[in-house]
């Protein structure tokens, strides 16, 4: 079983209880102190005190000072009203920087609360091998986040749109806690049909329902001592939702057809792409089950909010396909440039698709605005100067200098180029971007590139761009 973290003293029974209640709602693992656990716990590496009606001053100091002695970093939750608060955090104390005060009547809200600043004030918890790549402050404050919140059991419910690394969340707090020799379990609550969801994360005694041909254990049980990712859980029915929020309160669960209770040991991470708080308010989802899962809500940014992080990820996607015997993708300034501005609706998954789509299409070649698909191109098609339009400049400038530029600015890939289809990339982007200035009016376009009407007719036959163009 796994190790209570949470050490309750509190010699008032009804106290106790609520603390010792509250914690365990909120996942947490409390145990409640008694002088003969003081010397068990020689050996355990509490990760919390929660110091309660304690007259005695000397014995409190005592209790601490021998937790100490095997437990890094301890943190304390003190009741204010608690005789030992004020030496506690006495300026001086040396418990005074990693306290949080608890008032009674206690409020769920507040404990979530102050729980929440005892994990800010760890300084990190096992270096985990997966990080989320990014280093711009939204994917630092999610690694961080990640870190402080994996050495605890507390459930953590991770937002956010579908694509932006809530598994990959998911996978790196499991890594980091101290259940990370057991299993990691995932489940689409989302993808599998409401009357067999039961049976699978509770598992089935034989015969119980038609097609249960043998006994099978949930997913539950398959994650016993590790953790359970809830992927999707805003799909979760109602009536499902009422018999999750039992197991995680009550720890115990029975497999569907058998009367066997079994004891469940794991820690709950859930992730959804919906607003559950509307949910909620149309009486879609449970709000009680909400405060269960939510103690440490972590929302992931959308790809549009750290669109820095695209080189990095590109590289980390490319680092990927390499580790598949497969070759990376390698794009242009203007294709950077069209990626930075694209909306990114099924972000990092759908840039690292791109990657991949691209890696193939463009084995040898460097990857070019007007190369990528359609819908990312933008305005960007040709473009591969950075900023500004090249049309703009070829309108000021005269052609030579233009040409000048394009050569200057693009870097010959080192497996050499194709210059014909380089070129021929080139006149095309050109062609687009006049079409598009002069709303498709041909002749409008040959002006602007200096060309003959009829000889711009040809290129947009040749190119198959008369879609482009207007019936002028
Ligand atoms: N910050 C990141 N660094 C590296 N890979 C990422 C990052 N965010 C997402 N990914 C990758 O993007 C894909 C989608 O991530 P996933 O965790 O499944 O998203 P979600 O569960 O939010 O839909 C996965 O291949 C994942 O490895
Ligand atoms: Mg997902």
């Amino acid at each position: 079983m796994q190790k209570s973290n949470i050490l309750v003293i509190e010699p008032d029974e009804a106290r106790a209880d609520n603390i010792v209640w509250a914690l365990i709602f909120l996942g947490y693992y409390p145990q409640l102190w008694n002088p003969s656990l003081v010397a068990d716990s020689a050996t355990q590496d509490w990760r919390a005190v929660y110091v309660g009606s304690l007259d005695d001053r000397d014995a409190c100091r005592g209790i601490l000072e021998s937790l100490e002695q095997h437990s890094k970093q301890l943190l304390l939750l003190v009741a204010a009203d608690s005789p030992q608060a004020t030496w506690l955090t006495a300026d001086g104390s040396a418990y005074s920087e990693r306290l949080e005060l608890l008032e009674f009547p206690l409020r769920y809200e507040r404990l979530a609360d102050a729980m929440r600043g005892l994990h800010a004030r760890l300084s990190g918890g096992i270096p985990g091998p997966q990080r989320l790549v990014g280093s711009s402050q939204a994917m630092a404050r999610v690694n961080a986040l990640i870190q402080q919140v994996a050495p605890f059991d507390s459930s953590v419910l991770v937002l956010g749109e579908s694509g932006t690394g809530k598994e990959m969340v998911a996978r790196g707090i499991h890594d980091c806690s101290p259940r990370r020799d057991k299993p990691f379990v995932a489940i689409n609550c989302g993808a599998i049909p409401a009357e067999l969801l039961e049976s699978e994360l509770f598992g089935h005694e034989k015969g119980s329902f038609t097609g249960a041909i043998s006994a099978r254990k949930g997913r539950f049980e398959m994650a016993e001592g590790g953790t359970l990712f809830l992927d999707e859980i805003g799909d979760m029915s109602l009536p499902m939702q009422v018999k999750l929020l039992r197991v995680l309160q009550e720890r115990m669960y029975e497999r569907v057809g058998g009367n066997r209770t079994l004891r469940s040991n794991v820690r709950i991470i859930a992730a959804t792409h919906r607003n559950l708080e509307r949910a909620i308010v149309e009486g879609r989802f449970r709000e009680d089950l909400y405060y269960r899962l939510s103690v440490f809500p972590l929302e992931m940014p959308s790809l549009r909010q750290h669109l820095e992080d695209l080189p990095e990820l590109i590289t980390e996607f490319n680092q990927r396909l390499l580790r598949r015997g497969l070759g990376g993708a390698r794009f242009s300034g203007g294709a950077m440039q069209a990626l930075r501005q694209y909306g990114w609706p099924g972000n990092v998954r759908e840039l690292s698709n791109l990657v991949e789509r691209m890696a193939i299409l463009y084995p040898q070649s460097e990857v070019r605005a007007s190369d990528l698909p359609e819908k990312y191109r933008g305005a960007h098609a040709g473009e591969e100067v950075a900023g500004g339009s090249l049309l703009a400049m070829l309108d000021e400038h005269p052609p030579t200098l233009a040409g000048a530029m394009l050569e200057t600015d693009m870097l010959l890939p080192e497996g050499g180029v194709d210059l014909k289809d380089h070129l021929a990339d080139i006149e095309v982007g050109l062609i687009r971007q006049a079409l598009d200035n002069t709303d498709g009016v041909v002749a409008h376009a040959a002006k602007l590139l200096r060309m003959q009407r009829t000889t711009l007719v040809e290129k947009l036959r040749k190119y198959g761009l008369q879609s482009g163009a207007a019936a002028h």
